[in-house]
């Protein structure tokens, strides 16, 4: 058993940290391990843990060419840029549903990936990505790889976001599974947590709330720490 300390940068990064208008990202260290989705989308980037598992999805439906990544992480200012042209241009009851304020938007965690059908002219805030087909497919095996669809429309009134059927965040496995098995979205998850560790097929997952700097947590080489965010750490392990 080895030991990690943890300290009040930590609650702000990791697959788990809530990121919305409420939650916002702090002044950051430049965002770290991110690399092109592939070869063919070399500006379109993405968390590499995150990729990695993006692909082996794609690749278990034999997705390529059916569906195109349209937007992966994006800087502070292209988040702010995007939102202020979508004000001009769409106005504010459009934007306000499908833009993220500058540091409430997932994407600029590296975390986030729109994806689309592949097709003529994709819309860049929104793509399509249907409830049906090749996109369906992907849907139903994400959370196996780690991914939730973020945005649902039964969630808006706790997301303040409208239904994005194309936007998928990266949060790890078991986490996805448990969120969508649970309908929970990612503002309940967090919230979920708090109220005490809890197992999972072979996982436990516990959150840990930041009290002070240089927390010592005990690790082995199955265990997992993300901020949340807000208030702390969750902390999952594998038991067996
Ligand atoms: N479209 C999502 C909400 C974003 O801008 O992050
Ligand atoms: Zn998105």
């Amino acid at each position: 058993m080895n030991k990690i300390k943890l300290t009040k940068k930590d609650i702000y990064q990791g697959n788990l940290i809530l990121v919305n208008s409420k939650n916002l990202l702090k002044e950051q260290d430049e965002v770290k391990d991110l690399e092109p989705f592939n070869y063919e989308f070399p500006n379109i980037l993405l968390n590499k843990e995150a990729n990695e598992h993006l692909q082996d999805a794609l690749k278990e439906i034999e997705a390529y060419s059916k569906i195109v990544p349209v937007s992966g992480y994006r800087s502070l200012k292209e988040q702010q840029d995007l939102f202020n042209t979508s004000l001009k241009e769409n106005g504010r009851e459009f934007t306000y549903s499908y833009v993220a304020l500058p540091n409430a938007s997932e994407h600029q965690t590296g975390l986030a990936i729109d994806l689309g059908l592949n097709q003529d002219n994709i819309d860049f805030i929104r793509p399509s990505f249907p409830y049906e087909g090749i996109c369906q497919e992907f849907r139903e095996i994400a959370p196996k790889y780690g991914f939730v669809e973020r945005y649902l429309k039964v969630k808006q009134n706790i997301t303040l976001i409208d239904a994005e059927e194309w936007h998928f965040r990266y949060v790890g496995y078991p986490h996805s599974e448990i969120m969508v098995a649970n309908d929970f979205c990612l503002e309940e998850y967090i919230a979920f947590l708090k109220k005490g560790p809890f197992n999972y097929k072979d996982y436990e997952i516990t959150y840990l709330p930041y009290k002070k700097d240089n927390i010592e947590v005990e690790i082995d080489e199955t265990t997992r720490i993300s901020g949340n965010n807000q208030d702390g750490f969750i902390i999952t392990k594998k038991v067996k």
